[in-house]
């Protein structure tokens, strides 16, 4: 090997070192919750307290179902596609995909699960507490039970109306 290029690869090294090397953390800066003084005790002006405080579960009408089909179609089926299988669009464009929402026969993990998961996120899927209601997110989770139910549905299923146009 020449000698040339490790001397310069040294210098440059050598230049990273010199130049490179600035420790961030050991900057100037202001940090706002520094002494306890400083931390805000009273909601801003003209802003509003979060509290993601428990909250009854709505009732379960056509109205909130329907609700929960139109969030569930805006905020999830991205990824987890209309059908709950998990191939959306974010997913074909190469995010991982989830399982399958209704591979149980209807929901994984009982509806307080499915809450919770709205609400916080799994895994690497984000939560949504800041985007969605507590009562759109119990809508979305009926939702997730009419879908699961109507892709199992029986003949028992059919009202007899249902059941005489049924082939
Ligand atoms: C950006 C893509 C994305 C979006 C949007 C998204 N999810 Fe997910 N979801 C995932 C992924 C990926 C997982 C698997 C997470 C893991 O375990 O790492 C997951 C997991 C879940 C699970 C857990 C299933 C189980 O095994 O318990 C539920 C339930 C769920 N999602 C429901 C929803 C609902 C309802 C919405 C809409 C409010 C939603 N997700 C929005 C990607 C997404």
């Amino acid at each position: 090997m020449k000698p040339a290029r490790p001397a310069r690869f040294v210098s440059f090294a050598l230049l990273l070192l010199a130049t490179g090397c600035d420790d961030m953390s050991k900057q100037h800066k202001e940090n706002p919750y520094a002494s306890a003084d400083s931390a805000p005790a009273e909601p801003v002006p003209g802003t509003v307290e979060y509290h993601d405080a428990p909250h009854p579960v709505p009732r379960l009408t056509m109205g909130l179902l329907q609700r929960g089909r139109d969030e569930y179609h805006a905020f999830c089926a991205p990824c987890h596609a209309e059908t709950g299988n998990g191939d959306g669009m974010v997913v074909q464009r190469g995010f991982p995909a989830p399982l399958p929402l209704m591979a149980a026969g209807g929901q994984t993990g009982g509806p307080m699960h499915l809450h919770d998961v709205i609400t916080s996120g799994q895994g690497i899927m984000y939560g949504f507490a800041q985007r969605i209601g507590s009562d759109d997110r119990w809508a979305i989770v009926a939702y997730l039970y009419a879908l699961g139910r109507s892709q199992h549905a029986t003949r028992a299923d059919m009202t007899p109306e249902q059941l005489a146009r049924a082939p």
